[in-house]
């Protein structure tokens, strides 16, 4: 499966990344970067060092939207630390491509029509500008993966808003008002896929990938300073591009509020029709199992 996976690294983006870059179902064509968890120039840079730690520098790495349709990011150095990483990676020898990351989406997406999923783990911000530059994807691209939204159950930002899409409702608007076919993996099952520090597997293990995420996940603990579980957001929407059957997803139109009201970034989900498959229930043990057994 062809693959561009839209970014904003992000620990659980880095995650996420170890998973889809040692999947041999996956073809990454290449990421496209974002603002969102860290500013663009930072979320660019941990992709170029991921890669680069992962031993594959020759994925490309195109740099996208650095704000959002209206206003500005609120970023998530509380949650991804100060750089948008909870661990320091040697800074990357290679450099991010000079086109952008809206124009490779859409180029990507012609090239290879019919044969190419979208993985969207950031704010829609450039899916959006793909999609109102070249409405055409909407036919060309197999489907849009997008991690994002809260349909069921309380957002993470705001008791209604999910991150990913209160840093740009308007995109998300946009994204799900498209058409384009959209397997939706929300807080309604991330939050039963978490990680704590009794899941001693995912803190062993000596190659690149089982190293990066071990450090990625001990530096998050020692940073919150609590033993609070980590959602594994990101990760899932990966597995669920690869491995959908261990997820229940019902079919649905969903809107985004886009007011400037205290629900500004709620998704809601009118079921039975639609273009978008909304992820209701994950099995979580086995889902776990399989990320980890990514790792390496
Ligand atoms: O709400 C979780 C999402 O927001 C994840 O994509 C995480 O990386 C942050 O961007
Ligand atoms: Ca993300």
């Amino acid at each position: 499966m062809k693959v561009v996976i839209d970014t904003d690294p992000g620990t659980d983006d880095a995650i996420a990344l170890v998973v889809a870059l040692n999947s041999p179902r996956l073809d990454i064509l290449g990421l496209t970067t974002v603002g969102g968890n860290a500013r663009l120039s930072q979320t660019t840079r941990n992709a170029l060092r991921i890669l680069e730690f992962m031993g594959r520098p020759e994925v490309p790495v195109y740099p996208g939207s650095s704000r959002p349709f209206k206003g500005r990011f609120e970023y998530a150095y509380g949650f991804h630390g100060p750089g948008g990483l909870t661990v320091r990676l040697p800074l990357p020898k290679t450099k991010a491509q000079t086109g952008s990351g809206v124009d490779f989406i859409i180029e990507a997406a012609r090239a290879n029509r019919g044969d190419l999923t979208l993985i969207a783990l950031g704010p829609l911000t450039n899916v959006a500008k793909a999609l109102k530059r070249e409405p055409l994807i909407v036919e060309w691209l197999n489907e849009i993966v997008v991690m994002g939204g809260a349909v069921d159950v309380p957002g993470n930002v705001t008791p209604h808003a999910e991150f990913n899409i209160f840093d740009d409702p308007e995109a998300a608007r946009t994204v799900f008002g498209s058409g384009a076919s959209i397997r939706l993996i929300g807080l309604d099952v991330c939050r039963k896929a978490g990680v704590t520090r009794a899941d001693e597997d995912w803190f062993r293990g000596d190659s690149q990938g089982e190293r990066l995420v071990s450090r990625i996940l001990k530096g998050w603990l020692k940073m919150r300073g609590r033993d609070e579980a980590y959602s594994l957001c990101d990760p899932l929407a990966v597995a669920a591009a690869i491995r959908p059957e261990l997820f229940t997803f019902a079919r649905a139109n969903v809107s985004v509020e886009t007011d400037d009201s205290s629900r500004r970034g709620k998704t809601s989900a009118g079921y039975g029709m639609g273009n978008v498959m909304v992820a209701t229930d994950v099995r979580a043990g086995e889902a776990k199992a399989f990320l980890r057994s990514m790792f390496t």
